[in-house]
Formats: C-alpha cells, structure tokens, sequence
C-alpha cells in the first residue's frame, strides 16, 4: 500500500513506484493526470497532461495562500483541483460527483498524497443538500455535460458565501467575441439571431467529440450572459473559457433566483 509515503523516504524504491502504478491501473481509466508520488495517473491524456495545461493559465485566479478558506468542487473527478487548491492551504475542500470510479480515484490520490479533502457522492442538482456555503466554489468542465445547465448553474450559486466567488469553466464553441446586451429587442427585430456574436448555446442532439453528454455548448458571450443572468458579476476572466465571478444579485427580494423560477414568481 503506497498510503502517505513520500518519494524522499528510503523505503519508497522501484518497486513501490511499480505497485503504486498498478493500483492506480486499477482503479479504471483516469481522465485526471496527477502526479503520485512520481508515478502519473493518465500519461496518455488525449488532451496531453491534463488538466495541468489548464491549470497553468487558470491558476491566478487563486491566491497563493487560501488561508484556510474553503472549496467546494462541484464535479470534482479525481480531485485535480482540489490537491492543487489545497496545496495552497486551503481549509475544508469538498469535491462532488456522481461517477464511483473518479470518486474512488480522488480518494485514492489524497490518500497516497496524505491530504484532507473530502470527496461526496453527490450531483450538481443535489447541491443543495451538501451542507455549508464555501469561499470558493469551482465549477469547471461541467455545464456542457447538464441537460439541465442554467437549473444547475443557479443552484451552485446559493453555495457561494457572501464575499465568496465562483470559478467558472466550460467548452466554448462558436463567436470568442464579446457582446453588449440590450435591455430589450423588439419583437421583429430578427436580424439579431444571424449575428454570430449574440449569446446563443449550441444543442448536440447526438453526441460530439465521441461523448453522449455534450449538450449544450455556448459561445464565449452565451457564457458571460448566463453566468450574469445567474446573478454573477464577472471579474477576471484569467484565459478563454474561465471566468471568476461574485455573487451580485443572485437573490432578488431576499430570494434566491433558484426558488422564486421554481415557484414561479420570478
Ligand atoms: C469533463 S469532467 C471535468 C472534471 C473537472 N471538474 C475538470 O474540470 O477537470 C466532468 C465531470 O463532471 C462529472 N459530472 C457529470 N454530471 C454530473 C452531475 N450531474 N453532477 C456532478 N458531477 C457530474 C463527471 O463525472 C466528470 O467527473
């Protein structure tokens, strides 16, 4: 069992590194490339080490020092950005998702890292019954996969603490231009929908990139324009399809967004 050991420790030899690459074989095929002790869980990315190439151009949307603030990953895979996140001391970190397999994984990696993160059988629709509100919530790589984004979307807002922020990152497609939103169009006002640069969010009725769970893919202003009709202020936008933003007017009249669309009093 390679639990807790550390590359420096001379009883970590060859042959530990070869049952720490056989446990990691085990438990499935990852789709998270972490580093164990030496020993890469998917050298063979099909997007190359990743999400590490991510990561170097999203990670200044963190502070260096988390100071003990919290996180909650929402479909959190094998828990890539939880280590990193905690490895910038971060206090309680909370990793969701509904796939055993990368939840077995993401235990597996904190175990052997000897990291205190947490990882929960939940769905991004369940969020609400995780418990807590956390400083920062991540939600990453997880929109295009809902068939229900905007449902799921207003429900990780009411997560976010008061001052908190949210991490946003989705597959873009189409326009990467921005676009200035009017208050109104007019009903005849057609042309408006030819222009590729309005917000819009692609439908895959079958499946794209070899994956049944590609639905929705929106265009870079189709992104920002939800994420603010979530009641999100965009402040950084540190590479193309990341954003960060803080919760503004996520409640209206006291209630969130969330309830009010589902009572039907928004
Ligand atoms: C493309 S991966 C992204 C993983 C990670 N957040 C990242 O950015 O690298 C999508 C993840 O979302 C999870 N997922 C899919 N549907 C979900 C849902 N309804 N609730 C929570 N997680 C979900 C999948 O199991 C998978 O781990």
């Amino acid at each position: 069992m390679a639990t807790n050991l550390q590359t420096s420790s001379p009883v970590f030899n060859s042959s530990h590194k070869a049952t720490l690459a056989k446990q990691i074989e085990e438990l499935g095929q990852w789709f998270h490339n972490i580093d164990l002790l030496g020993v890469p869980t998917a050298p063979t990315h099909f997007l190359g080490d990743y999400p590490n190439i991510k990561w170097k151009h999203l990670q200044s949307a963190f502070p260096q020092d988390l100071d003990r603030a919290s996180v909650l990953d929402v479909g959190c895979n094998a828990g890539f950005y939880s280590i990193a996140l905690k490895r910038r001391n971060a206090g309680r970190v909370v990793g969701l998702d509904v796939d055993d397999r990368y939840l077995n994984q993401g235990r597996f990696a904190v175990r052997t890292l000897g990291l205190d993160i947490e990882f929960q059988k939940s769905s991004v629709y369940q969020v609400d019954q995780v418990t807590g509100q956390y400083d920062w919530v991540l939600f990453l790589g997880l929109f295009y996969h809902l068939r229900y984004p905007l449902l799921a979307l207003d429900k990780v807002v009411t997560k976010i603490k008061p001052g908190g922020r949210l991490v946003f990152q989705t597959m873009l497609r189409g326009s990467k231009n921005e676009h200035s939103t009017q208050e109104d169009y007019d009903f005849w006002h057609e042309e408006i929908f030819a222009d590729a640069d309005f917000p819009c969010t692609y439908f895959i009725e079958k499946s794209y990139s070899n994956d049944q769970t590609n639905w929705f893919i929106p265009n870079r202003s189709g992104a920002e324009a939800m994420l603010r009709s979530s009641g999100l202020e965009i402040i950084d936008h540190p590479e193309s399809e990341t954003w960060v933003c803080e919760p503004k007017a996520v409640k209206r009249d006291g209630n969130y967004i969330l309830d009010m669309e589902l009572d039907g009093s928004l």
